[in-house]
């Protein structure tokens, strides 16, 4: 079944550059495709810096926030100081969905907002850990009061392990010679430094440096994923969000690599068939499941990309809630 429809840019929304530094992605296509109206109850998973949040309310939605990081509380106080009747914010995993809309009162939603990976301040910031652009320890927790660093990882994980890490999570084809070539290296010296770490991987693949993207980029995108679980946030989110859903409710993830891309789609792909019929179902079946219709993909315009170039990658899957579960 074909379901996928290409939206290219077209954005009456003007740039919102938020508190700092993070513009939010995707924008005026998650407006456009939210049917946002007033009244109507929303969970922003990844708050952020509220870009897309303050939209939200400025059309008169209610919102709770959710971020892991205690570095979006500033944020989020500001917008909860001008809208103290309709934002809360809370420091949350989204993978505790519906526990935190329960919590906050909230039986069901009109919208769930998840845009997925790390904000610009994150990645500015030398000392989160997040890039090898500025030297900083490395960190890459989202949340800082507990869990692995990406240090611990580096240092610790058999080398098998972070072969299978770099390749998963990182897409990273020569997976098994940068995890042997750190595994050597910490025999000696352990990894401190983001920008240690990222010399020893450009090292290791001196072809790659040509041109293209730092070497170490992969690496980098691998160990942020795995410290911080984002994998398994997502999969355990997609279903909480669709069962508080509204009918009619309005599920929108922007994801910024093939790997959560991958998830996003697989899940709108098995909660929106109606019937089965792939080769583990021979007999055409109706799916108990289908919860979700109108799905859309969204991609990020040219003048999106010139003016905020970490769009570039950055898909928006958008889907709907079906008026009743179809059994
Ligand atoms: C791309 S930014 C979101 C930016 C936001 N939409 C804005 O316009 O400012 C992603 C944010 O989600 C947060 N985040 C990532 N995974 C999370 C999770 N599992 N639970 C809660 N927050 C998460 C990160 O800390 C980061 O602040």
């Amino acid at each position: 079944m074909e379901y996928e429809l290409n939206f290219v840019g077209g954005s009456e929304v003007e740039e919102t550059r938020v508190e700092g530094g993070h513009i939010p992605v995707l924008l005026a296509e998650v407006l456009a495709a939210s049917r946002v109206r007033p009244g109507q109850r929303w969970i922003d998973g990844t708050f952020g810096r509220g870009g897309h949040t303050r939209a939200l309310l400025e059309r008169g939605a209610e919102v709770l926030g959710l971020d892991l990081d205690s570095e979006a509380e500033a944020a989020a106080r500001a917008l909860e100081a001008r809208w103290p009747k309709t934002f809360k914010w809370k420091q949350r995993n989204f993978k505790e969905l519906k526990t935190c809309s329960h919590e906050h009162g909230w039986d069901k939603v009109n919208g769930v907002l998840l845009d997925l990976g790390v904000s610009s301040p994150q990645l500015e910031t030398p000392g989160r850990g997040f890039s090898f652009r500025g030297e900083g320890l490395l960190d890459m927790r989202m949340d800082q009061r507990s869990g692995s660093t990406a240090a611990d990882l580096v240092n610790e994980l058999s080398e098998g392990d972070l072969t299978k890490l770099f390749y998963e999570y990182g897409g990273e084809r020569e997976a098994k010679r940068v995890a042997r070539a750190l595994v050597a290296r910490r025999r000696h010296a352990l990894f401190r430094t983001t920008t240690d770490l990222a010399s020893v991987v450009a090292e290791t693949l001196p072809h790659r440096r040509a041109g293209g993207i730092h070497p170490a980029t992969k690496v980098f995108q691998a160990l942020r994923i795995a410290v911080n679980g984002e994998q398994e946030a997502l999969v355990a989110a997609l279903p909480q969000a669709i069962e508080i859903m509204q009918p009619q409710g309005v599920l929108a993830v922007i994801s910024f690599h093939s790997g959560e891309d991958r998830v996003v789609k697989q899940f709108l792909r098995e909660r929106s068939a109606e019937w089965l019929d792939t080769p583990r179902h021979p007999n055409t079946l109706r799916n108990p499941i289908c919860h979700l219709r109108d799905m859309k993909r969204y991609l990020p315009g040219e003048e999106e990309i010139a003016r905020n170039p970490r769009a570039r990658s950055a898909r928006l899957r958008v889907a709907v809630r079906n008026e009743e579960i179809l059994l």
